[in-house]
């Protein structure tokens, strides 16, 4: 198995399983085939609504033998309705209660905007129209203090560019640790990530498939498709493997974590076989100079004319 590996030593399996739109009824069974195939990293969030549901499949693992807790790494996110100092450790532990676990691996902040307290996941604009009067600095001095608590290993965040980053570099007492962006052929960010690794900080790539599954109404019709894309096509062909394990061996050879999303047996065996794919440097030239630019995940569900957020705020110029 292939690891990152955190400042103090700690280890974090390279290939993780996403959980991300992952349905309730589905989850269950992904998250054990997942562990059953050899996955010791699972990615969660409070927001995707099915932390319950992973929980009970991290007890069904536990009580039947099949993990140890402390042989699986597990990642939450903080919502962004829970950005005040307070109400980090009770989201916390709302999660670790959930997924019926005494620690977290690492625990994210999802991204860097601050809803109004008791908002979860939106169903309408109108209820993204909140405050920004939580300056990052208190959620992360929350994350500190959850790192204190030993409720989580490792803290970091999510969805942060560089200028948002070096905001909490200004205050943190704990250096952020993880990062984890969209990151794939389509936008390698090799910015972003060069930032990071100089910062001492590892990144964790999501949606490497390009996220094909998300809701419609967070999908332009006209969307490139990563896993149609011909260069892809042509180094699966020559390695032999498949378009999505190419995507995922990019992040790989990059020294990059990254969490493939399926509730499918086989591809979620096909997906952990991509760290033995071997990519040579011709490959992953042409995978960072593909010549297609595009972000799956554009934020833009957060902005709008009357939101105090806008994707330029969002994202590196
Ligand atoms: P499924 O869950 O039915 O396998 P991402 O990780 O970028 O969010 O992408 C997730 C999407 O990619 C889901 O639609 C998932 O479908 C699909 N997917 C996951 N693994 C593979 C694979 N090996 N080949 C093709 N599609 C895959």
């Amino acid at each position: 198995m292939k690891y990152i590996t955190f400042k103090n030593g700690d280890q974090m399996p390279i290939i993780g399983l996403g959980t991300w739109k992952s349905k309730p009824g589905e989850v269950y069974d992904a998250v054990l085939w997942a562990l059953e195939a050899g996955y010791r990293h699972i990615d969660c969030a409070a927001v995707y609504n099915n932390e319950k549901e992973v929980g009970n499949a991290f007890e069904k693992a536990f009580t039947s033998g099949l993990v140890k807790r402390e042989e699986i790494f597990i990642t939450s996110k903080l919502w962004n309705s829970s950005h005040r100092f307070e109400d980090v450790v009770p989201a916390l532990n709302k999660t670790l209660k959930d997924l019926k676990l005494d620690y977290l691996d690492l625990y994210l902040i999802h991204w860097p905007i601050a809803f109004k307290a008791g908002v979860g996941f939106a169903q309408t604009r109108e209820e993204f129209y909140t405050y920004k009067d939580v300056p990052l600095a208190q959620t992360w001095a929350g994350m500190e203090e959850a790192h204190a608590q030993g409720l989580t290993r490792h803290i970091g965040m999510s969805n942060f560019n560089r200028a948002k980053l070096e905001e909490i570099f200004q205050t943190a007492e704990i250096k952020p640790e993880m990062n984890q962006i969209e990151l794939h052929p389509y936008l390698p960010q090799k910015k972003l990530v060069e930032f990071c690794k100089s910062h001492g900080m590892l990144v964790t790539a999501y949606s490497p498939l390009g996220s094909g599954d998300r809701a419609t109404s967070i999908k332009k019709d006209d969307e490139p498709s990563l896993l149609e894309n011909d260069t892809i096509k042509a180094i699966a062909e020559k390695h032999g493997c498949s378009p999505a394990q190419v995507l995922i061996s990019f992040a790989v050879h990059r020294d990059i974590a990254v969490i493939p999303k399926s509730t499918n047996k086989d591809r979620i065996k096909e997906n952990l076989k991509a760290e033995d794919i071997e990519l040579d440097t011709d490959d992953l030239k042409k995978l960072l100079d593909i010549g297609t630019s595009y972000r799956f995940i554009d934020g833009s569900f957060f902005t709008g004319s009357k939101s105090p957020y806008n994707l330029s705020d969002l994202w590196e110029k």
